[in-house]
């Protein structure tokens, strides 16, 4: 009979046998499914629980907060905020971090999350999400601030995303390999279902916001031309396209069976490089997708090599099968 492996085996089991992660931040990562367990109870319910609609504020990124922002928000703050692990945290709904309160011992680890991705999609009852990264602070700091967060993608312990679907799952990596767990709701235990996730090299899905396309700067427009001439284009095969307009969703479908997801960076805001924020969607995505043998690039460069300047700092992204993302990257070529 296969035994089934919980969250805090496969944690347990990467502590003892790699050395890979320190019990500091396994308890971190078991919090953190914790809390994404508790938004994912929520989400659920639904309007029964009374968490759709607007919650009347915007955030730093003059966003419309939705109800479920705020909660999402709140869930992952308060879990992680008093178990010792810590030194701050950061977020998309948060103008700037949030340090541990001084009730509370503090830690050497800093994390950085989207509490809801896909906030469009909520009302709606479409898959949505969570992502998170975890950075240590940087030796000699002990008071943590908004610089401290500002590492590169390359500099992160561990990733990973809940994705609140038909099935809620957590996919996490440590930096060796990427593992995916579904939430037994019945239980409330987390159960590794794939391990060793891989992305497919080729693909013929692709997935990009296409009404943004008269913004699209020339090498988007030429790489997603050449990919709707199909068979008789230049690529000689046929893509088909999807886009559900959460990433946790988009990239969920990604890791499970290939594709290239797109969120360019367009003409309407020329001083903004793209939607996606790098430290909590872009970093870890794209740490993720490379532990699953893709890659990840803004066009240019590898987005884990990007020095950001800024907490809310946004990027474009192009992620997903290794083929397609080092194409796009191609038509770059030195363009924007
Ligand atoms: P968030 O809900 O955290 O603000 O993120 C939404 C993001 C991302 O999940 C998705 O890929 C993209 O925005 C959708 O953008 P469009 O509205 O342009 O489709
Ligand atoms: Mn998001
Ligand atoms: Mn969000």
């Amino acid at each position: 009979m296969n035994k089934q492996i919980s969250l805090t085996q496969y944690l347990v089991e990467k502590q003892r046998e790699k050395n890979l992660i320190p019990a500091e931040l396994r308890l971190l990562l078991e919090v953190v499914a914790r809390a994404c367990k508790r938004i994912s109870y929520g989400v659920g319910k639904g309007d029964l629980a009374g968490i759709l609609g607007e919650a009347g504020s915007e955030n730093i990124q003059g966003e419309v907060q939705k109800k479920l922002d705020v909660i999402a928000n709140e869930t992952l703050l308060e879990a992680n905020e008093w178990g010792g692990h810590l030194a701050a945290m950061a977020s998309e709904e948060m103008d700037h971090p949030y340090t541990i309160p001084n009730r509370y011992p503090k830690g050497e680890f800093l994390l950085l999350f989207d509490p809801l991705d896909g906030s469009s999609n909520i009302d709606v009852n479409v898959s949505i999400g969570t992502i998170f990264s975890v950075l240590r602070l940087p030796e000699g700091v002990h008071v943590p601030e908004e610089q401290s967060f500002l590492q590169t993608g390359s500099h992160q312990l561990a990733a990973g995303y809940a994705v609140y679907g038909p099935s809620t799952l957590l996919v996490l990596t440590v930096g060796d390999g990427v593992a995916c767990f579904t939430l037994d709701r019945e239980t409330g235990s987390w159960w590794l279902t794939t391990d060793g996730m891989k992305i497919p090299h080729d693909t013929k899905e692709y997935a990009i916001n296409a009404s943004n396309a008269r913004h699209w700067h020339e090498p988007v427009k030429r790489y997603v031309a050449d990919l709707n001439a199909g068979r008789d284009g230049p690529l000689g095969k046929d893509y088909n396209m999807r886009w559900v307009a959460s990433m946790v969703a988009d990239i969920h479908r990604i890791m499970t069976r290939g594709g290239i997801f797109m969120y360019p960076a367009d003409s309407r805001e020329p001083g903004k490089p793209g939607k996606l924020r790098l430290l909590y969607e872009a970093n870890p995505m794209g740490f993720l997708v490379e532990q699953a043998g893709g890659m990840a690039t803004n066009g240019h460069e590898r987005i884990l090599d990007i020095q950001p300047a800024a907490l809310h700092e946004r990027v474009a992204v192009f992620m997903g099968s290794r083929n397609e993302v080092e194409r796009v990257t191609g038509y770059h070529g030195g363009e924007s």
